[in-house]
């Protein structure tokens, strides 16, 4: 049941035909906040925040400032971890079995974010509002403690302080992403030359400081006006305006970004349709629960549409997508259980994994449970979306168990009343309760309980992405982090940044990509999540996952 209230109605059915300028005509049966406004025939840039965003907060710092030296007197490396927690205490730590391993040459490692995420200045500079502006400023409860990313982090004007920071760390990449309404204000039509200058200027700053930059296209903040011209990712209008926007960001930036990624866990954001009714203009065409899987259709074809080109553009840098999701374990050792994790490799990573390693094509059981419903992808569609990922790319931080419905999976397939239907697996943190029922591994904080430290399986994870998908350039951890709990409730500095399980979890993440390539699987680089404390979407700030403490008021 949908939670949120509705403060007024917005019925935008945006006919859209963009003017060229940055005005666009709609059709007469717009009509946003039907209590005080009567329909614009034109829709301005000050429209679209003024009718579906309202007031933002500006902060005090508001252009950009210069990278502050870090003190080297400063940089001093925190106490050990387990077993003895004080520097000054007398146990040595026994751990120190992997010291001599070290990442193969080549190997990359940095730290990521995400433009909505860490910017802020949501309405500098010309950038036209995303859905997540409207929805996090409209929608009461979309956020827990309806906090915005009016502010966030500042990132807009103080990458040069977050660069030089990620330089000391010592660190060699750094990946962010571009916000695609800061480009394009309407996420088509006229360019904002303003944003792209200010990106340029972000990478360039990467690279003076001897950072590489690894670049997102879009990491969720859909342009507002898209999704309420036609509905956004659910309808194919989507593709030409996405290849139009990447064609822009690669042709400008080009050859000195070693490493982009075009779509940001396009699982989880086809999940976040269908988007809150009345807020956005509707796709009423499209039935609810169809929503996400059309989305995931329109963000294949918009992908290797936009992969094909970059190539074509002479890109050399590694380019493709961000998948994600957890190890799977089977609950038990039954036959079923083994199915059901099947049929969960094949409902999230192979969604998108398979036809873009694989065959150009959905796994067997999507392909049956979309098939009264989605048309199935041409030959030269396969064609075009095979082979589009020069690495794996996945964002894996946890791992979780999986066992069958009652009955077993294929009397669920076969029934659409079976409360597991149409996934027919179901997922836990905990083990049966012949093992005790134990949780399986330290939880996160309260506000991201998907997330529990289960490092131990990351060599076996590894291994199952190389030989299930076989990626020919290997495969590249691109988030992987951990909220320390209650950290947001802290107010002493020093309890808040010694983060014991964030630090081992981050320890034994790495020796597990350690293990896994002295076991021969060809692992290229990773990224922690993230370089500072941000907004973590419907969490808010309450659930921090920097490396970085930043106080955000
Ligand atoms: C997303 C990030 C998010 C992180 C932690 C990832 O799936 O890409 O935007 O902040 O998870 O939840």
């Amino acid at each position: 049941m949908k939670i949120w209230a509705l403060p007024f109605l917005i019925q935008a059915c945006l006919i859209a035909c963009h003017s060229g300028s940055d005005t666009v005509r709609i059709g007469t049966n717009t009509a946003a906040n039907l209590t005080t406004l009567s329909p614009p025939t034109v829709i301005t840039w000050d429209d679209l925040w003024d009718l579906y965003v309202g007031p933002v907060a500006t902060a005090t710092l508001n252009t950009t400032m210069a990278a502050t030296p870090i003190p080297t007197a400063e940089l001093i490396p925190p106490p050990h971890l387990n077993p003895a927690a004080s520097s000054r205490g007398q146990q040595v730590p026994m751990a120190t079995k992997n010291s001599s391993w070290s990442f193969p040459k080549g190997f990359w490692w940095g730290v990521a974010s995400a433009a909505y995420q860490v910017e802020g200045a949501v309405k500098a500079e010309g950038r036209g509002p995303s859905i997540w502006d409207a929805l996090l400023h409209r929608v009461t409860g979309y956020s827990v403690a309806n906090e915005t990313a009016d502010i966030a982090d500042n990132q807009y004007y103080m990458y040069k302080q977050d660069i030089a920071r990620i330089a000391a760390l010592g660190v060699n990449t750094y990946s962010f992403s571009i916000s695609w309404s800061r480009v394009f204000p309407f996420g088509n039509g006229q360019v904002n030359q303003l944003a792209l200058d200010h990106y340029d200027d972000v990478i360039n700053t990467c690279i003076e400081y001897g950072v590489e930059p690894s670049v997102t296209l879009y990491h969720w903040d859909l342009p507002l006006y898209l999704q309420n011209s036609y509905g956004g990712w659910p309808s194919s209008q989507i593709v030409d305006d996405f290849v139009n926007y990447a064609k822009v960001i690669f042709s400008y930036y080009g050859n000195k970004v070693p490493r982009w990624y075009i779509l940001n866990e396009p699982i989880a954001f086809c999940y976040d349709y269908p988007l809150p009714d009345n807020y956005f203009g509707a796709n009423k065409e499209i039935p609810t629960w169809q929503q996400p899987y059309w989305c995931g259709r329109h963000a294949l074809l918009a992908h290797s549409k936009a992969y094909h080109l970059a190539k074509s553009l002479g890109i050399n840098g590694t380019i493709s997508f961000k998948n994600n999701g957890g190890y799977k374990i089977p609950l038990t050792n039954s036959t079923e259980d083994a199915k059901a994790v099947e049929r969960a490799w094949d409902f999230f990573e192979g969604w998108f994994a398979n036809p873009v390693f694989i065959n150009g094509n959905f796994p067997e059981a999507l392909k049956s449970f979309f098939a009264s419903f989605l048309p199935d992808f041409t030959d030269e569609e396969k064609q075009m979306i095979n082979g589009t990922s020069d690495v794996f790319a996945h964002d894996a931080y946890t791992a979780e168990f999986y066992f069958a419905p009652k009955g077993g999976v294929d009397a669920c397939v076969q029934n659409i009343s079976n409360p597991y239907w149409p996934l027919c697996f179901g997922s836990t943190y905990n083990n049966p309760a012949s093992a005790g029922g134990w949780v399986i591994g330290a939880v996160a904080d309260p506000l991201s309980p998907w997330l529990h430290k289960t490092t131990e399986w990351v060599p076996a994870f590894l291994h199952f992405i190389a030989d299930k998908w076989k990626p020919k350039g290997g495969i590249a951890i691109t988030e992987f982090g951990f909220a320390e709990p209650f950290e947001s409730v802290k107010t002493n500095k020093p309890d808040i940044v010694f983060d014991s399980i964030r630090s081992s979890y981050y320890k034994e993440y790495l020796e597990g990509i350690l293990i896994a390539i002295d076991e021969g699987v060809n692992v290229v680089g990773c990224l922690a999540w993230s370089i500072l404390d941000n907004l973590e979407w419907r969490a808010g700030y309450g659930s921090r996952f920097g490396i970085h403490f930043y106080l955000i008021k």
